[in-house]
Protein backbone atom coordinates (compact mmCIF):
# COMPACT_ATOMS: atom_id res chain seq x y z
CA UNK A 1 0.00 0.00 0.00
CA UNK A 2 1.57 3.23 -1.20
CA UNK A 3 0.40 6.89 -0.69
CA UNK A 4 -0.49 9.34 -3.66
CA UNK A 5 2.47 11.04 -2.55
CA UNK A 6 4.92 7.95 -2.74
CA UNK A 7 2.93 7.06 -5.83
CA UNK A 8 4.03 10.34 -7.42
CA UNK A 9 7.62 11.62 -5.78
CA UNK A 10 11.07 10.08 -5.96
CA UNK A 11 13.63 10.57 -3.77
CA UNK A 12 16.79 11.56 -3.86
CA UNK A 13 18.76 8.61 -2.44
CA UNK A 14 22.10 10.08 0.21
CA UNK A 15 24.60 7.87 1.69
CA UNK A 16 24.93 6.24 5.20
CA UNK A 17 27.16 7.75 7.57
CA UNK A 18 30.63 6.15 7.31
CA UNK A 19 32.99 7.38 10.24
CA UNK A 20 32.66 9.61 13.35
CA UNK A 21 32.10 13.47 13.17
CA UNK A 22 31.76 16.39 15.09
CA UNK A 23 28.71 19.02 14.49
CA UNK A 24 27.28 21.87 15.85
CA UNK A 25 23.74 20.14 15.93
CA UNK A 26 22.72 16.61 15.81
CA UNK A 27 18.90 15.57 14.23
CA UNK A 28 17.70 12.16 14.80
CA UNK A 29 15.01 11.55 12.08
CA UNK A 30 14.48 12.79 8.57
CA UNK A 31 11.15 12.92 8.54
CA UNK A 32 9.19 16.47 7.86
CA UNK A 33 10.37 17.98 11.49
CA UNK A 34 13.84 17.21 11.33
CA UNK A 35 14.41 17.84 7.54
CA UNK A 36 12.40 21.90 9.03
CA UNK A 37 14.65 22.07 12.31
CA UNK A 38 17.88 21.31 10.16
CA UNK A 39 16.81 23.69 7.49
CA UNK A 40 16.04 26.30 9.97
CA UNK A 41 19.28 25.67 12.25
CA UNK A 42 20.80 25.74 9.28
CA UNK A 43 19.80 29.26 8.16
CA UNK A 44 20.92 30.40 11.64
CA UNK A 45 24.05 29.70 11.28
CA UNK A 46 24.04 26.46 13.42
CA UNK A 47 26.11 23.40 11.21
CA UNK A 48 23.80 20.47 11.27
CA UNK A 49 23.67 17.07 10.68
CA UNK A 50 20.57 14.95 10.13
CA UNK A 51 20.73 10.92 10.62
CA UNK A 52 17.68 9.22 9.21
CA UNK A 53 17.34 5.01 10.37
CA UNK A 54 16.03 4.66 6.43
CA UNK A 55 14.96 7.58 3.58
CA UNK A 56 14.09 10.32 4.61
CA UNK A 57 10.22 10.97 4.10
CA UNK A 58 10.22 7.43 4.88
CA UNK A 59 8.13 7.10 8.19
CA UNK A 60 4.89 9.36 8.86
CA UNK A 61 5.70 12.19 6.47
CA UNK A 62 4.79 9.85 3.26
CA UNK A 63 1.70 8.73 5.02
CA UNK A 64 -0.22 12.29 5.90
CA UNK A 65 -2.71 14.17 4.32
CA UNK A 66 -0.30 17.29 4.17
CA UNK A 67 -3.31 19.72 5.64
CA UNK A 68 -1.13 23.05 6.40
CA UNK A 69 -3.13 24.27 9.02
CA UNK A 70 -3.80 25.98 12.79
CA UNK A 71 -7.18 24.77 12.64
CA UNK A 72 -6.77 21.73 14.62
CA UNK A 73 -10.20 20.66 15.80
CA UNK A 74 -12.93 22.60 17.72
CA UNK A 75 -8.95 23.18 19.41
CA UNK A 76 -9.66 26.46 20.97
CA UNK A 77 -13.22 25.63 22.93
CA UNK A 78 -11.06 22.35 24.07
CA UNK A 79 -8.13 24.43 25.45
CA UNK A 80 -9.67 27.25 26.36
CA UNK A 81 -12.12 24.86 28.74
CA UNK A 82 -8.79 22.70 29.48
CA UNK A 83 -5.91 25.24 29.75
CA UNK A 84 -7.48 29.26 29.61
CA UNK A 85 -8.11 31.54 27.22
CA UNK A 86 -4.56 32.58 27.17
CA UNK A 87 -2.83 29.25 26.18
CA UNK A 88 -5.61 28.38 23.87
CA UNK A 89 -4.71 31.67 21.86
CA UNK A 90 -1.07 30.94 22.18
CA UNK A 91 -1.59 27.60 20.67
CA UNK A 92 -3.34 28.79 17.23
CA UNK A 93 -1.12 31.83 17.13
CA UNK A 94 1.87 30.00 16.92
CA UNK A 95 0.33 27.25 14.88
CA UNK A 96 -0.84 30.01 12.46
CA UNK A 97 2.57 31.42 12.34
CA UNK A 98 3.77 28.00 11.25
CA UNK A 99 1.50 27.91 8.89
CA UNK A 100 2.59 31.05 6.86
CA UNK A 101 5.92 30.33 7.54
CA UNK A 102 5.15 27.33 4.79
CA UNK A 103 4.92 29.36 2.27
CA UNK A 104 7.69 31.93 2.80
CA UNK A 105 10.29 29.18 2.68
CA UNK A 106 8.69 27.47 -0.79
CA UNK A 107 9.09 31.43 -1.85
CA UNK A 108 12.49 32.03 -0.22
CA UNK A 109 13.96 28.27 -1.59
CA UNK A 110 11.81 28.62 -5.35
CA UNK A 111 10.17 25.32 -4.11
CA UNK A 112 7.74 23.64 -6.92
CA UNK A 113 5.66 21.47 -4.60
CA UNK A 114 1.95 21.99 -5.68
CA UNK A 115 1.71 24.40 -2.76
CA UNK A 116 -1.93 25.92 -2.68
CA UNK A 117 -3.37 28.23 -0.55
CA UNK A 118 -7.18 27.22 1.13
CA UNK A 119 -9.62 27.27 3.42
CA UNK A 120 -10.21 24.64 6.33
CA UNK A 121 -13.29 23.47 7.73
CA UNK A 122 -13.78 22.08 11.09
CA UNK A 123 -17.65 20.41 10.58
CA UNK A 124 -20.47 19.38 12.95
CA UNK A 125 -24.01 18.68 13.95
CA UNK A 126 -23.10 21.39 16.65
CA UNK A 127 -23.91 24.28 15.54
CA UNK A 128 -23.76 26.45 18.98
CA UNK A 129 -20.12 24.64 19.13
CA UNK A 130 -19.18 26.17 15.89
CA UNK A 131 -20.43 29.44 16.49
CA UNK A 132 -18.77 29.52 19.61
CA UNK A 133 -15.26 28.62 18.44
CA UNK A 134 -15.53 30.70 15.37
CA UNK A 135 -15.97 33.86 18.00
CA UNK A 136 -13.23 32.67 19.74
CA UNK A 137 -10.91 31.65 17.45
CA UNK A 138 -11.71 35.54 15.61
CA UNK A 139 -10.88 37.32 19.17
CA UNK A 140 -7.72 35.58 19.44
CA UNK A 141 -6.68 37.12 15.28
CA UNK A 142 -7.56 34.32 13.32
CA UNK A 143 -9.04 34.31 10.04
CA UNK A 144 -12.30 32.43 11.46
CA UNK A 145 -15.90 32.40 10.77
CA UNK A 146 -18.52 30.14 11.22
CA UNK A 147 -20.71 29.07 7.86
CA UNK A 148 -23.12 26.70 6.89
CA UNK A 149 -22.00 26.69 2.87
CA UNK A 150 -19.91 24.15 2.54
CA UNK A 151 -19.18 21.14 0.04
CA UNK A 152 -19.06 17.94 1.27
CA UNK A 153 -21.89 15.53 1.45
CA UNK A 154 -22.03 14.86 4.78
CA UNK A 155 -25.21 16.24 6.77
CA UNK A 156 -24.34 18.96 9.14
CA UNK A 157 -25.05 22.21 10.73
CA UNK A 158 -22.07 24.24 9.21
CA UNK A 159 -18.92 24.40 9.95
CA UNK A 160 -16.15 26.64 10.95
CA UNK A 161 -13.77 28.00 8.31
CA UNK A 162 -10.29 29.19 8.72
CA UNK A 163 -8.78 31.35 5.60
CA UNK A 164 -5.19 32.13 4.72
CA UNK A 165 -4.47 28.02 5.48
CA UNK A 166 -2.80 25.70 2.96
CA UNK A 167 -2.01 22.37 1.06
CA UNK A 168 0.93 21.08 -0.72
CA UNK A 169 3.13 17.87 -1.83
CA UNK A 170 4.42 16.70 1.19
CA UNK A 171 7.40 14.54 -0.48
CA UNK A 172 8.11 17.17 -3.59
CA UNK A 173 8.42 20.10 -0.53
CA UNK A 174 10.98 17.83 1.73
CA UNK A 175 13.14 16.64 -1.67
CA UNK A 176 13.83 20.01 -2.31
CA UNK A 177 14.36 21.25 1.08
CA UNK A 178 16.76 18.70 1.42
CA UNK A 179 19.08 19.37 -1.42
CA UNK A 180 20.83 22.06 0.69
CA UNK A 181 21.25 19.85 3.97
CA UNK A 182 23.92 17.43 5.37
CA UNK A 183 21.97 14.36 5.57
CA UNK A 184 23.40 10.26 6.21
CA UNK A 185 20.53 7.97 5.36
CA UNK A 186 19.87 4.47 6.31
CA UNK A 187 21.51 5.44 9.22
CA UNK A 188 19.85 4.08 12.53
CA UNK A 189 20.79 5.68 15.45
CA UNK A 190 21.57 2.59 18.60
CA UNK A 191 21.92 5.47 21.59
CA UNK A 192 22.24 8.81 22.91
CA UNK A 193 24.87 10.00 25.34
CA UNK A 194 24.89 13.64 26.90
CA UNK A 195 26.54 15.22 23.48
CA UNK A 196 27.18 12.25 21.21
CA UNK A 197 24.92 9.56 19.49
CA UNK A 198 26.05 6.29 18.35
CA UNK A 199 24.89 4.44 14.84
CA UNK A 200 26.71 1.32 13.07
CA UNK A 201 28.70 2.94 10.91
CA UNK A 202 30.48 5.91 13.16
CA UNK A 203 29.59 8.33 15.71
CA UNK A 204 28.83 11.56 15.59
CA UNK A 205 29.59 14.44 18.52
CA UNK A 206 27.62 17.36 19.09
CA UNK A 207 26.58 20.48 20.79
CA UNK A 208 23.01 19.88 20.54
CA UNK A 209 20.88 16.60 19.81
CA UNK A 210 17.46 16.97 18.77
CA UNK A 211 14.82 13.83 18.50
CA UNK A 212 12.58 14.34 15.99
CA UNK A 213 11.99 10.33 15.53
CA UNK A 214 8.18 10.65 15.48
CA UNK A 215 8.19 8.99 19.09
CA UNK A 216 11.32 9.25 21.30
CA UNK A 217 12.96 5.70 21.81
CA UNK A 218 14.69 6.73 24.69
CA UNK A 219 12.55 5.90 27.58
CA UNK A 220 15.07 7.63 30.89
CA UNK A 221 14.94 10.52 31.15
CA UNK A 222 11.86 12.17 29.58
CA UNK A 223 9.11 9.21 30.10
CA UNK A 224 7.24 9.95 26.78
CA UNK A 225 6.07 6.20 26.77
CA UNK A 226 4.05 7.23 29.53
CA UNK A 227 3.06 10.35 28.04
CA UNK A 228 2.07 9.36 25.16
CA UNK A 229 0.00 6.49 23.06
CA UNK A 230 -0.78 6.24 19.05
CA UNK A 231 -3.41 6.02 16.61
CA UNK A 232 -3.93 5.03 12.97
CA UNK A 233 -5.97 6.12 10.59
CA UNK A 234 -6.99 5.39 6.79
CA UNK A 235 -6.80 7.23 3.70
CA UNK A 236 -8.17 6.50 0.27
CA UNK A 237 -7.39 8.10 -3.20
CA UNK A 238 -10.11 8.78 -5.65
CA UNK A 239 -10.74 9.72 -8.76
CA UNK A 240 -13.78 10.68 -10.19
CA UNK A 241 -15.22 12.41 -7.16
CA UNK A 242 -15.51 15.75 -8.53
CA UNK A 243 -13.42 18.81 -7.25
CA UNK A 244 -13.05 19.84 -3.63
CA UNK A 245 -11.75 23.53 -2.63
CA UNK A 246 -11.53 23.84 0.80
CA UNK A 247 -10.12 21.14 3.72
CA UNK A 248 -12.58 19.53 5.86
CA UNK A 249 -12.72 17.53 8.72
CA UNK A 250 -15.45 16.38 11.54
CA UNK A 251 -15.33 17.26 14.97
CA UNK A 252 -16.15 13.53 16.06
CA UNK A 253 -13.51 10.86 16.97
CA UNK A 254 -15.33 8.76 14.05
CA UNK A 255 -15.40 11.60 11.60
CA UNK A 256 -14.21 11.90 7.65
CA UNK A 257 -11.50 14.18 6.88
CA UNK A 258 -11.43 15.52 2.79
CA UNK A 259 -9.08 17.21 0.99
CA UNK A 260 -8.27 17.33 -2.58
CA UNK A 261 -4.99 16.55 -4.16
CA UNK A 262 -4.91 17.26 -8.03
CA UNK A 263 -7.20 15.01 -9.94
CA UNK A 264 -7.63 13.02 -6.65
CA UNK A 265 -10.07 13.56 -3.67
CA UNK A 266 -8.52 12.13 -0.26
CA UNK A 267 -11.04 10.63 1.98
CA UNK A 268 -9.52 10.07 5.35
CA UNK A 269 -10.89 7.83 8.67
CA UNK A 270 -11.55 4.78 10.80
CA UNK A 271 -9.35 6.04 13.39
CA UNK A 272 -8.53 3.84 16.51
CA UNK A 273 -5.72 3.32 18.93
CA UNK A 274 -3.09 1.35 17.46
CA UNK A 275 -2.88 -2.25 17.99
CA UNK A 276 -6.67 -2.25 19.14
CA UNK A 277 -8.29 -3.82 15.58
CA UNK A 278 -8.50 -7.03 16.24
CA UNK A 279 -11.25 -7.20 13.51
CA UNK A 280 -10.38 -5.39 10.80
CA UNK A 281 -12.11 -3.81 8.01
CA UNK A 282 -11.01 -0.62 8.09
CA UNK A 283 -10.29 -0.52 4.56
CA UNK A 284 -13.50 -1.46 3.35
CA UNK A 285 -15.69 0.17 5.72
CA UNK A 286 -13.75 3.27 4.39
CA UNK A 287 -14.70 2.07 0.97
CA UNK A 288 -18.44 1.76 1.65
CA UNK A 289 -18.38 5.19 2.61
CA UNK A 290 -16.42 6.25 -0.31
CA UNK A 291 -19.14 4.32 -2.33
CA UNK A 292 -21.66 5.93 -0.88
CA UNK A 293 -21.02 9.73 -0.88
CA UNK A 294 -18.94 9.56 -3.82
CA UNK A 295 -20.77 6.72 -6.44
CA UNK A 296 -19.07 6.63 -9.28
CA UNK A 297 -15.60 7.35 -8.07
CA UNK A 298 -12.69 4.94 -8.45
CA UNK A 299 -9.84 4.27 -5.92
CA UNK A 300 -6.24 4.86 -7.11
CA UNK A 301 -4.23 4.78 -4.12
CA UNK A 302 -4.93 3.71 -0.20
CA UNK A 303 -2.31 4.15 2.80
CA UNK A 304 -2.82 3.95 6.53
CA UNK A 305 -1.25 7.15 8.81
CA UNK A 306 0.03 6.50 12.45
CA UNK A 307 -0.29 10.01 15.05
CA UNK A 308 1.22 10.39 18.18
CA UNK A 309 -1.24 11.70 21.07
CA UNK A 310 -0.62 13.64 24.33
CA UNK A 311 -3.35 13.99 27.13
CA UNK A 312 -3.98 17.21 26.86
CA UNK A 313 -3.54 17.95 22.67
CA UNK A 314 -0.55 20.06 22.95
CA UNK A 315 2.58 18.68 21.02
CA UNK A 316 5.82 17.83 23.42
CA UNK A 317 8.28 20.67 21.89
CA UNK A 318 11.24 21.90 23.40
CA UNK A 319 14.13 20.61 26.23
CA UNK A 320 13.73 16.23 26.16
CA UNK A 321 14.59 16.64 30.22
CA UNK A 322 15.97 18.79 32.61
CA UNK A 323 19.00 16.40 33.03
CA UNK A 324 19.48 16.69 29.52
CA UNK A 325 19.96 20.67 28.54
CA UNK A 326 21.50 19.98 25.26
CA UNK A 327 18.63 17.37 24.10
CA UNK A 328 15.65 18.79 22.69
CA UNK A 329 12.57 17.21 21.05
CA UNK A 330 9.73 17.10 18.95
CA UNK A 331 6.64 14.74 18.75
CA UNK A 332 2.93 13.96 19.90
CA UNK A 333 1.74 16.14 16.44
CA UNK A 334 -1.66 14.67 17.12
CA UNK A 335 -2.78 14.19 13.60
CA UNK A 336 -1.35 17.49 12.25
CA UNK A 337 1.97 17.14 11.66
CA UNK A 338 2.47 19.22 8.67
CA UNK A 339 1.90 22.35 10.91
CA UNK A 340 3.33 21.29 14.28
CA UNK A 341 6.64 20.33 12.47
CA UNK A 342 7.09 23.41 11.10
CA UNK A 343 6.12 24.75 14.50
CA UNK A 344 8.87 22.50 16.33
CA UNK A 345 11.42 23.94 13.50
CA UNK A 346 11.25 27.54 14.62
CA UNK A 347 10.67 26.73 18.24
CA UNK A 348 13.85 24.61 18.78
CA UNK A 349 15.54 27.21 16.40
CA UNK A 350 14.64 30.10 18.44
CA UNK A 351 16.24 27.47 22.06
CA UNK A 352 19.19 26.96 20.73
CA UNK A 353 19.69 29.95 19.71
CA UNK A 354 18.74 31.83 22.81
CA UNK A 355 15.85 33.98 21.24
CA UNK A 356 12.93 34.21 23.35
CA UNK A 357 10.26 32.62 21.99
CA UNK A 358 6.43 33.94 22.72
CA UNK A 359 5.14 30.35 22.76
CA UNK A 360 7.90 28.29 24.13
CA UNK A 361 6.08 27.17 27.84
CA UNK A 362 2.89 26.40 25.82
CA UNK A 363 4.46 23.70 24.19
CA UNK A 364 7.51 23.07 26.48
CA UNK A 365 7.49 18.88 27.50
CA UNK A 366 8.13 19.95 31.39
CA UNK A 367 4.08 21.61 31.11
CA UNK A 368 2.24 19.98 34.49
CA UNK A 369 -0.33 17.74 32.71
CA UNK A 370 -3.00 16.31 35.56
CA UNK A 371 -4.57 14.66 32.29
CA UNK A 372 -1.73 12.61 31.82
CA UNK A 373 -2.01 10.85 35.03
CA UNK A 374 -4.88 8.99 33.83
CA UNK A 375 -3.40 8.51 30.79
CA UNK A 376 -0.53 6.68 32.50
CA UNK A 377 -3.31 4.55 34.65
CA UNK A 378 -4.84 3.58 31.39
CA UNK A 379 -1.51 2.82 29.62
CA UNK A 380 -0.22 0.87 32.33
CA UNK A 381 -3.34 -0.94 32.56
CA UNK A 382 -2.66 -2.05 28.57
CA UNK A 383 0.88 -3.69 29.52
CA UNK A 384 -1.18 -7.28 29.68
CA UNK A 385 0.77 -10.45 31.05
CA UNK A 386 2.00 -12.91 28.78
CA UNK A 387 5.59 -12.03 28.67
CA UNK A 388 7.04 -15.31 28.58
CA UNK A 389 10.16 -14.85 25.84
CA UNK A 390 10.72 -17.53 23.38
CA UNK A 391 8.50 -20.24 22.20
CA UNK A 392 9.50 -23.10 19.85
CA UNK A 393 7.25 -25.31 18.80
CA UNK A 394 3.41 -24.45 17.69
CA UNK A 395 0.98 -27.23 18.10
CA UNK A 396 -0.06 -28.56 14.67
CA UNK A 397 -3.69 -28.19 15.12
CA UNK A 398 -3.27 -24.50 15.34
CA UNK A 399 -1.43 -24.28 12.35
CA UNK A 400 -4.00 -26.20 10.17
CA UNK A 401 -6.97 -24.17 12.03
CA UNK A 402 -5.55 -20.93 10.59
CA UNK A 403 -6.97 -19.41 7.57
CA UNK A 404 -4.65 -18.56 4.85
CA UNK A 405 -3.48 -14.43 5.10
CA UNK A 406 -4.43 -14.94 9.03
CA UNK A 407 -2.38 -14.30 11.88
CA UNK A 408 -3.33 -15.27 16.03
CA UNK A 409 -1.79 -15.06 19.03
CA UNK A 410 -1.88 -19.01 20.04
CA UNK A 411 -0.45 -20.77 23.38
CA UNK A 412 2.23 -23.32 23.52
CA UNK A 413 4.27 -25.49 25.84
CA UNK A 414 6.43 -22.84 25.91
CA UNK A 415 4.14 -19.54 26.54
CA UNK A 416 2.84 -17.30 23.89
CA UNK A 417 3.53 -16.75 20.23
CA UNK A 418 2.73 -15.06 17.65
CA UNK A 419 1.67 -16.86 14.37
CA UNK A 420 0.93 -16.19 10.45
CA UNK A 421 -0.17 -17.82 7.39
CA UNK A 422 0.57 -16.13 4.22
CA UNK A 423 -1.72 -16.95 1.42
CA UNK A 424 0.84 -19.78 0.00
CA UNK A 425 0.34 -21.40 3.52
CA UNK A 426 3.83 -20.35 4.82
CA UNK A 427 4.01 -19.88 8.03
CA UNK A 428 5.87 -17.24 10.19
CA UNK A 429 5.95 -17.09 14.06
CA UNK A 430 7.53 -13.93 15.86
CA UNK A 431 7.94 -12.71 19.93
CA UNK A 432 4.73 -11.14 20.78
CA UNK A 433 6.48 -9.25 23.39
CA UNK A 434 6.96 -5.97 22.44
CA UNK A 435 10.77 -5.30 22.83
CA UNK A 436 10.12 -1.36 23.73
CA UNK A 437 8.41 -2.24 27.50
CA UNK A 438 7.56 -5.20 27.09
CA UNK A 439 3.26 -5.28 25.83
CA UNK A 440 2.00 -8.16 24.48
CA UNK A 441 1.65 -7.49 20.70
CA UNK A 442 -1.89 -7.46 18.89
CA UNK A 443 -2.09 -8.96 15.19
CA UNK A 444 -3.71 -5.99 12.67
CA UNK A 445 -5.58 -7.75 10.35
CA UNK A 446 -5.62 -4.84 7.65
CA UNK A 447 -2.20 -4.31 7.60
CA UNK A 448 -0.89 -8.27 8.57
CA UNK A 449 1.56 -6.59 10.95
CA UNK A 450 1.87 -6.67 14.74
CA UNK A 451 1.10 -3.92 16.27
CA UNK A 452 1.77 -2.27 20.26
CA UNK A 453 -1.88 -1.18 22.08
CA UNK A 454 1.15 0.47 24.79
CA UNK A 455 2.85 3.15 22.77
CA UNK A 456 2.21 2.09 18.85
CA UNK A 457 5.33 0.05 17.48
CA UNK A 458 4.72 -2.19 14.29
CA UNK A 459 6.51 -5.00 13.51
CA UNK A 460 5.83 -6.60 9.54
CA UNK A 461 4.38 -10.34 9.91
CA UNK A 462 8.37 -11.81 9.43
CA UNK A 463 8.94 -9.71 12.40
CA UNK A 464 10.14 -6.62 10.94
CA UNK A 465 10.40 -3.14 12.82
CA UNK A 466 8.03 -1.02 10.76
CA UNK A 467 7.55 1.96 13.38
CA UNK A 468 8.93 2.94 17.14
CA UNK A 469 9.67 3.52 20.15
CA UNK A 470 10.59 -0.06 19.92
CA UNK A 471 14.13 -0.23 18.33
CA UNK A 472 14.56 -3.78 17.06
CA UNK A 473 12.23 -6.34 15.45
CA UNK A 474 10.42 -9.62 17.02
CA UNK A 475 11.88 -12.50 14.92
CA UNK A 476 12.00 -15.79 16.99
CA UNK A 477 15.49 -16.32 16.96
FE1 LIG B 1 6.08 0.50 24.17
FE2 LIG B 1 5.36 -1.62 22.81
S1 LIG B 1 5.65 0.35 22.08
S2 LIG B 1 5.77 -1.47 24.93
Amino acid sequence: MESIWSKTCGMKQRSPLSGDLHTEAVIIGGGMAGILTAYQLERSGIRTVVLEAERIGSGQTKNTTAKITAQHGLICRTLAEKKGKEVAAQFVMANQIAVEEFEKVIQDEHISCDFEPCSSYVYSDNEQALREEAKMAASFGLPAVFTDQIEIPVPCAGAVRFDRQAKFHPLKFLDALAQQLTIYEQTPVLDAEEHSVKTASGQVTADYIIFATHFPFINFPGMYFARMHQKRSYVLALADAGILNGMYIGDQSDSLSFRQYGRYLLLGGQGHRTGENKDGGNYERLRQKARHLYPGSREVACWSAQDCMTADQIPFIGHYAAERPDWFVATGFQKWGMTSSMLSAMLLRDLICGIKNPYADVFAPSRFSADELSQIVRDSGKAVSGLTKRFFQIPEETISMLQPGHGAIVETDSGKAGVYKTDDQKIYQVDIVCPHLGCQLAWNPDERTWDCPCHGSRFDYKGNLLTGPAQRGIHND
